[in-house]
């Protein structure tokens, strides 16, 4: 039997060929010369007493049928029978210098599985499979799941949840046996989406620890699991979450599987997301100019349009450096506010009756580009379009499901709606210079319905090929993706956006949390963090200004408040904020994100380093106050010990507070010191006393 040994990154992939094709590593990184000739001496697994009589082996395509007891790849059924459960063959392997792809079939089941794997140079594994139904009746396709094998020491696990303003917050359990499985039931990816599902050996944090994690690139249903079970054996698990009925495969037909991504970790969660990172940015779809300094106007003027009152806010937007203008909710229809409108895009004539040209003008003349808000699924009953075609809606005949946020969704499956979105939507961007649009979904898919069956999946491919249709229309106009803030967070939609909002509050405390772990899947580059007002508008908490520009300040910059109304002396702290993240984000947007366990109870620290290790940007925040009155070093890794580097505190929007009289003395104002890397990385610097809700950023540049 042969074994293939696929490397790429820091991850070893050992596949044998056999009866059916079966992982034996999916780990840490070999010798490509390493003698493999007697792996399977020394793997195989012996027979137990009261178990198959046959050593069980851990398929890429695992079915009861071998005598697997964790969840099978595929589950289905046969319409019109027979439903015997037969084992599907393996068929035949073409194997590629990074990966192959495997058939499995049996005529007698009329079905014929492909199952395909890529390991990239950064150790990124993508997987996907398809089925097709070669028999002659109906298949109904209950789960087609993609897996990849664990070792017995990854017990813990650690995964994402959140809610509306709460969005991917940690969360960690031991795995015992069993299954650890979340499902995502939104219709959309969810606010609570799991986004990277982390298991590791225990105590495995952002730099220590080996980690094996796994994303499904999927915006609707899904089901991402890891389970173990007395056989011995361990699996990570994703699939598209299917109602029944939903893919029901008339004979010729096939299904496929969104893909799967999969990473190997051997130091922690950060050099996981890190191959992530650079698996996202070697796209050639991945944004390559800067990531323009957006101002958005939803919390300074909400439905608020005056073209008085809006190019009052660009000016001020354009005297603190900001590049892209975006208009956001109220623009069209008789959206006069969240009850009425969705659905008609044509520029209101009531706040626009010259329509949005003269805005438009307004921020191209000063300078920036302009963006517009659209939320392309959705419908109010109260809508010339609901109601010209109440038939329209993604719902069973004759019903109207549960309203959310007053709104219904558009079947987008259904040609005449996809048509006529499509037409819309292209229509604006031929008539106006429009740069980017942020595509919003407001809610989640309730009772959604195409065709008399469950309409999420067909719903949810629409939405990318309305996406796909439109860029290929508009190859410059650049899309985010927002659902209700954070709820369409994948790779899915990745594919076809550039740039998600990663959540609707903007109070600080909150968005060091939510930008953290939206890292975990996501480079800097493509999170939305913006500025927002002294009070955040979800939370009611004050922030100071340092805090809310610290904050903002790693990610895809924006501003989202109403600078009109600031102080000269606060915007002039945003416009230093703006000019510094200018100069700093050819770094901030392309190097390694680094986030660091060595912080005290209350405080978090992360950073973004050079890949050549010439220069680094380190961020500390004090969340709460501190159990200790004086807070420890903070020691910098990832920088060059064998090199000397200029540090300098950067004042970014006015700087931080302190609980202090003085020192350290390395803080001063506006200078740098020189320090060895070798001390920053080994010793670190003394932090200072900070008060609660402030923080700091630190440059470290080569010298
Ligand atoms: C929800 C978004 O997340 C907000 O930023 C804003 O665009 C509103 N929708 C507009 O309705």
């Amino acid at each position: 039997m042969t074994v293939h040994h696929l490397r790429g990154g820091g991850t070893s992939l050992l596949l044998e060929d056999g009866v059916t094709p079966r992982f034996l590593h999916w780990g840490a990184a070999l010798d490509p010369q390493v003698d493999l000739s007697g792996l399977s001496a020394l793997l195989g697994r012996p027979v137990p007493h009261s178990a198959p009589d046959e050593p069980l082996v851990q398929s890429l395509f695992p079915q009861a049928a071998e005598g697997w007891r964790l969840r099978p790849a595929l589950s289905g059924l046969r319409v019109d029978g027979p439903n015997d459960p037969i084992r599907l063959s393996h068929h035949q392997t073409r194997w590629t210098e990074r990966g192959c792809e495997v058939d499995y079939t049996a005529p007698a089941t009329g079905l014929h599985v492909t199952v395909h794997l890529d390991l990239d140079e950064h150790g990124v594994l993508t997987q996907g499979a398809s089925l097709t139904n070669t028999g002659s009746s109906l298949y109904a396709v209950d789960r087609l799941a993609l897996t990849l094998p664990l070792p017995m020491r990854a017990r813990e696990v650690l995964d994402l949840t959140g809610r509306w303003c709460r969005e991917r917050h940690p969360q960690r359990t031991t795995l015992g046996l069993g299954t650890w499985s979340r499902e995502s039931r939104h219709g959309r990816t969810g606010h609570d989406g799991v986004t990277l599902l982390h298991v590791g050996t225990p105590g495995f944090g952002f730099g220590h620890g080996e980690v094996w994690a796994v994303h499904l690139g999927w915006s609707g249903d899904s089901d991402t699991w890891v389970e173990r079970d007395p056989s011995g054996f361990a699996q990570l698990g994703v699939a598209e979450l299917l109602s029944p009925g939903e893919v029901v495969l008339a004979p010729g037909e096939s299904y496929a599987t969104p893909t799967a991504y999969a990473v190997y970790s051997a130091w922690g969660m950060d050099e996981a997301s890190q191959a992530l990172h650079a698996h996202l940015r070697a796209r050639s779809s991945h944004p390559s100019r800067p990531r323009p300094v957006t101002l958005n106007t939803w919390e300074a003027v909400y439905f608020d349009h005056r073209l008085d009152r809006l190019t009052e806010l660009a000016d001020a937007a354009a005297s603190v450096g900001v590049e892209r203008f975006v208009l956001d909710d109220g623009w069209f229809g008789g959206r006069r506010h969240d009850r009425a409108g969705l659905g008609d895009w044509t520029v209101s004539a009531q706040v626009w009756p010259d329509g949005l040209t003269p805005l438009i003008d307004a921020v191209t003349s000063r300078g920036m580009e302009f963006g517009l808000w659209v939320e392309p699924e959705m419908v109010n009953l109260d809508s010339d379009l609901a109601r010209a075609h109440p038939d329209w809606l993604l719902a069973p005949p004759e019903t109207i499901p549960i309203a959310w946020r007053h709104q219904h969704v558009l079947d987008l499956a259904h040609p005449e709606v996809f048509a006529h979105i499509l037409d819309r939507l292209d229509a604006l961007l031929r008539d106006h210079d429009i740069a980017y649009l942020k595509w919003d979904h407001n809610r989640d898919l309730v009772q959604a319905a195409h065709g008399r069956a469950p309409g999420v999946h067909a719903q949810t491919l629409a939405a990318y090929r309305l996406l796909d249709e439109l860029r290929s229309r508009h190859p410059r106009v650049e899309i985010e993706s927002c659902a209700s803030g954070g709820a369409r967070v994948d790779l899915g939609i990745i594919e076809r956006t550039d740039r998600v909002w990663a959540s609707d509050t903007l109070d600080p405390i909150e968005r060091q949390t939510i930008q953290r772990w939206t890292a975990a899947l996501l480079p800097p580059e493509l999170i939305g963090a913006h500025i927002g007002s002294e009070q955040s508008h979800t939370t009611g908490r004050r922030a100071s200004l340092g805090f809310r520009c610290v904050t903002a300040f790693f990610g895809h910059l924006g501003i989202e408040a109403d600078l009109t109304a600031m102080s000269p002396v606060d915007r002039n702290r945003i416009a230093v904020t703006v000019a510094e993240h200018k100069a700093l984000r050819p770094l901030l947007h392309s190097g390694l994100v680094v986030r660091l366990d060595e912080v005290d109870e209350g405080a978090m620290a992360h950073g973004v380093i050079a890949h050549d290790r010439t220069e680094a940007v380190f961020a500390w925040v004090q969340l709460t106050t501190a159990a200790a009155e004086v807070p420890g070093r903070l020691r910098l890794p990832g920088l060059d010990p064998s090199r000397t580097y200029a540090v300098r505190e950067l004042h970014l929007g006015g700087g931080a507070t302190g609980a202090q009289i003085s020192g350290p003395a390395w803080r001063q104002p506006g200078r740098e010191i020189e320090v060895p890397g070798a001390l920053l990385v080994s010793l670190g610097l003394q932090l200072p006393v900070l008060h609660p809700e402030q923080g700091i950023v630190l440059h470290c540049r080569e010298v």
